[in-house]
């Protein structure tokens, strides 16, 4: 049975756990304002919020309810567009009116929740940060200037929200109704359904978002274990100098990580054109590397950082280097009853960074072309005393770039060297050309994100276009 809270009123379901929450959005609650269109993730007309709590208090993030199972909602709050509606219409509402933010209507539902999602989660409410919680919501008439500016004129009303009070904050000022100041106290007392007792046979999933694209029928009739129902696979901290990540972790939890902000000063802009908000909500760090596409980009960068994943099997934990995860295309060094539990890694010393380059056709919700992860760490005399490289697109399974590596390291870094380790690169790289593009593309992109890596991570000088030149 599946117990949450639909805008104001509880539910209680006996469907199959891989039920899409969309359907029973639409289907069994009638609530229309919610809309279908492309089933899969992309467009944001299905777009809900799910608030849990959380040691700040409630916390609401939006989600595309189309590919998130009914598992995963098990004691949340989920809120639809007819949920945020008021007596006159609110600051956001009135903004898309005013703005003239809509014009057939049908992805209007899904910029409101989106943009209120975004004024929940906004530490400083700027235009920008708005528009970027509608990253992920798609519209075919307006040409989106309009939404901006009544994102504009949204933000201009508000000023920093400090976590603890934002949603009384809210309430008050007419963004969202009284009723979710209720919410909290109402899912302390729901009794929290048992999910962790895996049904035979089960698939083990995370937040869906590949599975649900991918498999979207199937899923809805198999019998499913949710990882999300797991607290130990949760937590990223730093203990001395390894920095651990539980596998149910979220892409959104990882990017707005002080801990990692500390490791990786730009994870936030590597992580901002990675799927959409909604994608990155749903997303689990367990879910990306298990899916061992050649092109995870969460599995390239981990793999630039030579991380160490841990699996609980049935004989106990088992630790091994995330390159040797992959044995084949999507063959794993895992069976089907292993769980991934965390992932780590040794955090970069104070003479070490790391970079992260993707290259892509749009700008969010697409597949990198190709994408390379590096991390460099020199001595005082400009020696490469450690570094680790990986590239995806360009091999069957995401490529830690070992014979690179070997070749750079205790080397003098200067532009000779790298322009020589680029032909080694080269040698071991093995790209098809497909959709994305030709194999002699993707041999080209791999070679100039190699040296943007360089350029931005050597401690000397050194110009992309020099290294062309050689
Ligand atoms: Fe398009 Fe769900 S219907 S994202
Ligand atoms: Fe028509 Fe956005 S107003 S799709």
């Amino acid at each position: 049975m599946i117990r949450f809270i639909l805008n104001d009123t509880e539910v209680m379901l006996a469907e199959p756990y891989g039920t899409p929450l969309l359907q029973v959005i639409r289907r069994n609650e009638k609530l229309k304002g919610t809309k279908l269109a492309c089933g899969e993730g992309e467009c944001g007309a299905c777009t809900v919020l799910v608030g849990s709590h959380s040691p700040e208090g409630m916390r609401y993030h939006s989600v595309t309810s189309c590919i998130m199972p009914i598992a995963n909602v098990q004691g949340k709050h989920i809120v639809t567009i007819e949920g945020l509606s008021l007596a006159e219409p609110g600051p956001v509402h009135r903004a898309m009116i005013e703005c003239n933010g809509t014009q057939c209507g049908f992805c209007t539902p899904g910029f409101v929740v989106s943009m209120t999602g975004g004024l929940l989660n906004a530490k400083d409410v700027t235009s920008a940060e708005l528009i970027a919680a509608m990253d992920g919501n798609i519209c075919r008439c307006t040409g989106y200037k309009s939404i901006e500016r009544a994102a504009g004129k949204v933000s201009e009303q508000f000023t920093k929200n400090t976590g603890h009070d934002t949603i009384d904050e809210l309430i008050g000022r007419q963004v969202i109704p009284a009723y979710f100041g209720t919410i909290k106290e109402r899912l302390f007392k729901m009794s929290k359904e048992e999910l962790r007792t895996p049904q035979a046979s089960s698939v083990n999933i995370g937040g869906g978002t590949d599975l649900f694209v991918q498999r979207p029928y199937e899923m809805r009739k198999t019998s499913l274990h949710t990882m999300k129902s797991y607290d130990d696979l949760r937590g990223i901290s730093i203990i001395n100098n390894i920095c651990s990540i539980g596998a149910g972790e979220t892409m959104s939890s990882l990017q707005n990580s002080a801990a990692l902000k500390q490791v990786i000063p730009d994870i936030k802009n590597y992580f901002a054109p990675i799927g959409s908000t909604q994608i990155r909500n749903m997303a689990t760090v367990g879910g990306n590397l298990v899916n061992a596409s050649p092109i995870g980009d969460l599995t390239i960068m981990f793999l630039g950082l030579d991380a160490s994943i841990v699996l609980l099997e049935e004989s106990g934990e088992r630790t091994l280097k995330l390159r040797e995860f992959y044995l084949g295309y999507k063959t794993l060094s895992k069976t089907t009853d292993t769980v991934v539990r965390r992932i780590e890694f040794v955090v970069p010393s104070s003479s070490g960074a790391f970079h992260f380059e993707r290259v892509c056709k749009r700008t969010y919700l697409d597949v990198a072309i190709v994408n390379s992860a590096c991390t460099l760490e020199c001595d005082e005399t400009d020696v490469i005393k450690k570094i680790r490289l990986s590239a995806g697109g360009v091999a069957p399974i995401p490529l830690y770039l070992s014979n690179t590596v070997d070749f750079l390291t205790g080397k003098t870094i200067s532009s000779e060297l790298i322009t020589k380790a680029s032909v080694v690169l080269q040698r071991e790289i093995s790209p098809i050309s497909d959709i994305r593009g030709s194999a002699e593309y993707k041999r080209l992109l791999l070679r100039q994100l190699f040296f943007i890596h360089m350029a931005k991570l050597s401690p000397v000088p050194i110009s992309i276009k020099e290294l062309i030149k050689i």
